[in-house]
């Protein structure tokens, strides 16, 4: 081996760790900590249940609601009958169901109600009442 390619080597192998680790993440604002509504609802901005529903639920459930399978399986919101009972799409949203994160620790409790009123009431889901925020902060 040449000395070229072992002053290279040596070199390489000296070079500072701080220059092979990432910049670390930008930190949270602070107050904000894992699961904070606020946080999530001032990512989100002010978003009306249709809007929420687009910007969040569609990236698994599909902006028709008609869900996907293929790697995961994401079940059809449109024509559900398990939306009947709002206190269920609610507890869903706020606790998560299986593959399903619990997307409600960053929303605010006016904008559960919000989207679960938006699919329980379009996608051929013609489903009465509507869930409050008090009834969805009980649920938490
Ligand atoms: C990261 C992907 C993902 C996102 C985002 C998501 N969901 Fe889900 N959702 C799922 C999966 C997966 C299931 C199926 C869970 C199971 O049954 O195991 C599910 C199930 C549901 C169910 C139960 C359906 C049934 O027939 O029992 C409801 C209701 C629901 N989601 C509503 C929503 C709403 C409203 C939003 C937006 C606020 C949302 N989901 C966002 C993945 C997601």
């Amino acid at each position: 081996m040449n000395k070229l390619i072992l002053t290279t080597i040596a070199l390489a192998m000296a070079a500072p760790v701080s220059a092979q680790t990432p910049a670390p993440a930008p930190a949270r604002p602070a107050g904000a900590a894992a699961g904070d509504a606020a946080f999530g609802a001032r990512m989100l901005g002010p978003a009306t249940g249709e809007q929420i529903f687009h910007r969040v639920c569609a990236a698994c459930h599909m902006h028709d609601a008609k869900g996907a399978e293929g790697a995961g399986r994401y079940p059809a919101l449109a024509g559900n009958r398990n939306l009947a009972v709002p206190a269920y799409p609610a507890m869903v949203v706020v606790k998560g169901l299986n593959g399903m994160p619990a997307i409600g620790q960053m929303l605010t409790d006016e904008q559960v109600a919000d989207v679960v009123t938006y699919v329980r009431s379009n996608f051929g889901n013609k489903f009465k009442g509507k869930i409050t925020a008090a009834e969805v902060k009980a649920l938490r």
